[in-house]
Order: C-alpha cells, then sequence, then structure tokens
C-alpha cells in the first residue's frame, strides 16, 4: 500500500489533499518520495521560519531532548528552558506585556486569552472582524470568520459580535460597556492578508480604553519578523492588553504563547489554565534559539527588504496578468496574490506545483506566499520565476479551452 492509500483509508479526511507526498525538506526546498525538488514558499502554513532542518533548531532538539523533554508534575516544576524563553520573549516584546503563559497551538493560546477575558472583566461579549480566523476550537470558530461560519457549528457560544474589517461606524456601534474583549489579526492571514488600516486601529485602541475592555491582538500568524517588524503591533504603534503568537514561535514545533500586562495577570488565579504540554522544555528550548537568533540576526530587516522586492515583482505580475491578478498586496513576506476568481485558486495552485513552486491557496481568491523568513533574493527569483510560468501556462490552459478568459469559473 502507498502511503497516499494509506491516508486515503484510514485518514478523516478533513481537507482537500494535495498530490503529493513530501518525505524531508531542507532550507527553502522540500523533496516527494520520487525525489522531485520543490521550492516552498508556504513554509508549512508559516510555520518554519528558518527554514526546514535548520541545524540551530535541530541541536536545539537534540541538546533539550537528552536533558530533559517533559518535566515531573509539568507546570508545577521550574525549567531552565523556560525560564531561558521568558528573558528572550521579554526582550522582543513591549516592556507592557511582561507576563507569558505557554500553549500548544495559535488556537489555544487564543482560547485562553477569550476564557481569562471573560474572568478578568467579569463580562462575556466578544467582538471580533468579519473575515478574521483565531482558530478551529468551540471559542476561537466562534469568534472568526462572520456571521455565516457559526451556522455548520451552531450555535455559537454566547455574546458574540461582529464588525466589518476597518469600518467605524460598526465597530463604534458594537463596542460598548458590555464587551469583555474585541479580538483582532492586524493583518488577516486566512481572510486573505488583509491589513487593517493604521487608523483603525488607532481607533479601536481608544474605545477599548474608553469602555475598559481588552483588547487582545492574535499575532499567530503576523508574529516573530513575518511582516518585517518583529511583531506587527509595532507597525501599527499599538501596545494590546493581551497578544498570542504561534506558528513561528518554535521554528516547526507545536508551540505558542499568550503574553498580558501585569494588572491583567493579577486577576489571573491558581489553577485558572494550565495544560499537560503547556511550557514543556523541549519547545521551550527551541522557542528560545529561534527567538534569539531572529533577533540577533536582525532577521527583521532581511524581510522588510526582500518582501519590499517581492512584491514590486508580483506588481509586475499583476500588469503582465490582468486578467487572472486582481491585487497583490502584504507585509514582509507574508504576500498575497488575489485572482479574478474564486474558482481559480485550486488550478493555479495546481500549476504552480507542476512548475515546481509549493504555495498557499487561502479563501477570497487569494494565493498567499509565507516562504521562510531565510529565504535569499535568488531564491526569491527562482520562485518568481515559476510562478510568472505557472501563471502564463495557467492562461494558455484558459485560452485553449475558452475564447474570453473565464478560466476556473464555475
Ligand atoms: C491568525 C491566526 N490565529 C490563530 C490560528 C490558529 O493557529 P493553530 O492552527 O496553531 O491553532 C491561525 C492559524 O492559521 C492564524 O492564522
Amino acid at each position: 500500500m502507498s502511503v497516499k492509500d494509506v491516508e486515503d483509508s484510514l485518514g478523516l479526511s478533513v481537507c482537500k489533499k494535495q498530490s503529493l507526498v513530501i518525505e524531508r525538506g531542507q532550507g527553502v526546498w522540500v523533496w516527494d518520495v520520487s525525489g522531485e525538488k520543490y521550492l516552498d514558499f508556504t513554509a508549512g502554513w508559516g510555520v518554519t521560519c528558518l527554514g526546514h532542518s535548520h541545524p540551530l533548531i535541530l541541536g536545539a532538539i537534540q541538546d533539550q531532548a537528552a536533558r530533559i523533554i517533559q518535566n515531573p508534575n509539568s507546570g508545577f516544576t521550574y525549567s531552565p528552558a523556560r525560564a531561558s524563553l521568558l528573558l528572550e520573549l521579554q526582550k522582543v516584546l513591549p516592556a507592557q506585556l511582561s507576563r507569558m503563559f505557554f500553549a500548544n497551538s495559535g488556537a489555544e493560546a487564543n482560547d485562553a486569552a477569550l476564557k481569562l477575558a471573560r474572568k478578568i472583566t467579569g463580562r462575556s461579549k466578544v467582538v471580533s472582524l468579519s473575515g478574521s480566523f483565531h482558530g478551529r476550537t468551540l471559542a476561537t470558530l466562534s469568534v472568526s470568520g462572520g456571521p455565516q461560519n457559526g451556522a455548520r457549528y451552531l450555535p455559537r457560544v454566547p455574546g458574540q459580535a461582529f464588525s466589518s474589517h476597518n469600518n467605524f461606524n460598526e465597530l463604534d456601534g458594537v463596542v460598548d460597556g458590555t464587551v469583555a474583549a474585541v479580538i483582532v489579526e492586524l493583518i488577516q492571514g486566512e481572510g486573505g492578508v488583509r491589513l487593517l488600516d493604521k487608523a483603525f486601529v488607532k481607533h479601536l485602541r481608544t474605545l477599548c480604553d474608553i469602555h475598559q475592555c481588552l483588547l487582545i491582538v492574535d499575532e499567530v500568524q503576523t508574529g516573530f519578523c513575518r511582516t518585517g517588524w518583529f511583531f506587527a503591533t509595532e507597525y501599527y504603534d499599538v501596545v494590546p492588553d493581551i497578544l498570542t503568537m504561534g506558528k513561528g514561535i518554535a521554528g516547526g514545533l507545536p508551540f505558542a504563547a499568550m503574553v498580558m500586562t501585569e494588572k491583567l495577570a493579577a486577576a489571573v488565579e491558581l489553577g485558572d489554565h494550565g495544560g499537560t504540554y503547556c511550557g514543556n522544555p523541549l519547545s521551550c528550548a527551541v522557542a528560545a534559539q529561534v527567538t534569539r537568533f531572529l533577533r540577533e540576526n536582525n532577521v527583521v530587516s532581511h524581510v522588510a527588504d526582500l518582501g519590499a522586492l517581492a512584491l514590486t515583482d508580483l506588481l509586475q505580475l499583476k500588469i503582465a496578468f490582468p486578467d487572472v491578478v486582481k491585487d497583490v498586496r502584504g507585509l514582509g513576506l507574508m504576500l498575497a496574490i488575489e485572482l479574478q476568481h474564486d474558482s481559480e485558486v485550486w488550478p493555479l495552485t495546481d500549476e504552480c506545483q507542476r512548475a515546481g513552486l509549493l504555495v498557499t491557496p487561502t479563501r477570497n481568491a487569494v494565493i498567499r506566499l509565507l516562504p521562510s523568513l531565510l529565504l535569499t533574493k535568488e531564491e526569491w527569483r527562482a520562485g518568481f520565476e515559476q510562478l510568472t510560468r505557472a501563471m502564463a501556462a495557467f492562461v494558455a490552459g484558459c485560452e485553449r479551452h475558452t475564447p474570453a478568459l473565464v478560466c476556473g469559473q464555475n
């Protein structure tokens, strides 16, 4: 039985599969079982920020695993690995965000933030933005997407309101003195790399202060240098009450974190939150090394420069293929190509794969590029060439089938 047969027959099918059996990776490259090589512009949903099999991560795993992987009585006992991560994070976070707690996924960190916001404020209403994505637990799904998202798993966690993206009036209408927290992505990832306006974020911060509700910024995707800033909150010049992070934090290990102000932390009591693997020494040791590496090597500058160059190239793509590309946008190495039609996303993703490039199909007619942050200029150029070839092949395919370019519409 092939790997594909085993997965198809024994796995629970929860998503569309690509016809790929990936065996290994090195830097920005991955190889399938037949030895075919692909340039990876997905970084595993924006996770492997230092690329695949980075020696620093391998060394940290090996070193910590040889010491201890899981502490006795887990969170009851202290850990040098956890302490070293706390110190590293302190160096990259705003001084006001000084109390941290660790989790195993972005959804879990957001879930904890929402739960603690309810306890701290004594209120239960949570406001979020349409098109957002905060995870797939019941609480995070309830604040994700938009009104239509709850339909599949009704009812949502009660006390939820949405406001449209960048809509001041709607926000004013839903944020009031009954709100526990507003949770936002400053740049929506799964929603299609949609940036909030700086003025909207400023207004949001003011509104939360007026109504004494908490501002939770979800930096699970935007954090750890992805946008050319260590955290996107720096680009927006905003300090939230709670910030959540995940994905790049441990370079590929399942790990996440939530950080809050000292004042909020004072309201959190023993037993309010926890988890068997929260802050386990193995993930903490790796995350500490990743955080230090990113800071000491000024990875933000590299990402900002390469991101600007990449966006300029993508604009050329828009000019060359106006019938397919509607918009290109992004910040740092969080980039989007918005297509004219949602139904073109998968066919073009497949075409990229045929050209040797892996990209991330995303909602709202978007193909997302989230490469390793250590991508070089030459590697970007190679990927961009593959992307251009894929686009040309896609357009040629459409023209072969229909006189007008309506490929992918159904
Ligand atoms: C902004 C944001 N928040 C939360 C999550 C959920 O993170 P995880 O998949 O680690 O639970 C994601 C995942 O894509 C995300 O992009």
